[in-house]
């Protein structure tokens, strides 16, 4: 496995991330809005470092199935997200690959009359977009490599890294945990 962004980057890749949130809403209550499961780690860095009032809500989306590194069909349960109309929506998600699962979050989410939604991914991935947004805030642009750690998993594994990684052959093998 070879690691592609350091601990110490990440950590000021999220700061900047907070910063540029702290500079758009100032103190205005927002409303996070996670992408269960891979924003989790981000999720719980990103608001010790934000200021301004703030609740959480969580949503499952998973478009990936076992041991695969491709896309399945996208899977959406927004059984807990929490009553949002009128509120500063900010949508929290690990990356931006193709752009589906953003494209569709930020659809449902429209729906619920929110006052304003910005999308934050800690990774953008070049060469891959199939939609026509792109998220608000990104930390890092990152090649088309399939990578872990930080709440990005490869069959379930790996989330808990403390780095960005890039799988290599031989990681595919291991198994679920
Ligand atoms: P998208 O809908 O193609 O943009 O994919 C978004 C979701 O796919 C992310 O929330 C991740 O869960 C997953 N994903 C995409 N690329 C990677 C990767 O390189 N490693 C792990 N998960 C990924
Ligand atoms: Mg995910």
């Amino acid at each position: 496995m070879k690691t592609l962004i350091t601990e110490t980057d990440i950590r000021d890749g999220v700061a900047r991330l907070a910063d540029d949130l702290a500079v758009h809403y100032g103190d205005q209550p927002v409303t996070i809005i996670g992408v269960l499961t891979g924003s989790v780690v981000l999720l719980a860095d990103l608001i010790r470092r934000l200021e301004m009032p703030l609740r959480i809500g969580l949503v499952y989306a998973s478009s990936y199935r076992g041991e695969m590194t491709t896309r399945g069909p996208l899977t959406i349960d927004s059984d807990m997200l929490p009553d949002i109309a009128g509120r500063n929506v900010i949508l929290v998600d690990d990356i931006f690959d193709t752009g589906h699962t953003l494209a569709e979050m930020l659809k449902l989410l429209g729906e619920h009359q929110p006052k304003s939604i910005r999308s934050v991914v800690l990774l953008r991935k070049l060469g891959r977009q199939e939609v026509n947004i792109q998220p608000d805030h990104a930390a890092f642009e990152i090649p088309d490599e399939f990578v872990v750690g930080y709440g990005l998993d490869y069959n379930d594994a790996y989330r808990n890294l403390r780095f960005i990684a890039v799988l290599e052959p031989g990681d595919l093998a291991e198994d679920s945990p």
